[in-house]
């Protein structure tokens, strides 16, 4: 299948890039095994094409968090969190122009929202959250715990799978989060959609 990812994309993630190079590299991992497991889901057309640029430009807001903030070796203050916390949509307002595809908005804004709707920065619960989301939240929270950072070291896959499992039905979704560990187990090894036939359905696709 052919990238939905236009130069004017990969431009404006490289933009991130000269802020901080851990940004870009985690960017890029997340598209591509988002779309792997959009493929692994059934998805095709333009809901993969907006996981796809949606999750190259998730992160894109962060060009506009201080460096004191953004490249901080330490735990945030609470002060700190929430300007961290505004690249969500900030990342949408830099892209407005573009007039992107509404699920493409949607991954950047609501990537850090939470299926029992404690995340931000609308507090959206369960199926309220668009699809593309709730799936490049689990990707981009499965790349982050493989990476060390100034902060903390990274953890194997044993243990990012079990703190999946663990967060299921609070952070992530929960039917998402188990074809998340199933494709892990093997789906992604595979370029063909694998899951579950209607599972789609299970997720609520038409919800996005
Ligand atoms: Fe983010």
């Amino acid at each position: 299948m052919q990238s939905a990812v236009l130069p004017v994309y990969l431009a404006l993630a490289r933009a991130v890039e000269a802020r901080n190079p851990y940004t870009f590299e985690h960017s890029v991992r997340v598209a591509d095994l988002a779309v792997r497991f959009g493929r692994f889901l059934g998805l095709d057309g333009a809901l993969l094409a907006a996981t796809e640029i949606g999750s190259l430009l998730h992160d894109l807001g962060k060009i506009g968090v201080p460096d004191a903030v953004l490249l901080k070796p330490g735990p945030l203050t609470v002060e700190e969190r929430l300007l961290l916390q505004r690249h969500a949509v900030l990342g949408c307002a830099i892209v407005e122009p573009l007039g992107l595809a509404p699920q493409v908005l949607a991954v950047i804004r609501h990537h850090h929202e939470r299926w029992d709707g404690m995340g931000y920065p609308d507090g959206l619960a369960g199926g309220r959250i668009p699809l593309s989301a709730r799936l490049v939240s689990l990707v981009d929270a499965w790349d982050a715990m493989l990476l060390a950072r100034p902060y903390r070291g990274k953890l194997g896959e044993l243990s990012a799978r079990r703190e999946i499992r663990r967060h299921a039905g609070s952070q992530f979704d929960p039917v998402l989060a188990a074809l998340f560990l199933e494709f892990l187990s093997g789906g992604r090894q595979q370029d063909v959609p694998a899951a579950s036939q209607g599972s789609l359905l299970v997720l609520g696709a038409a919800v996005v």
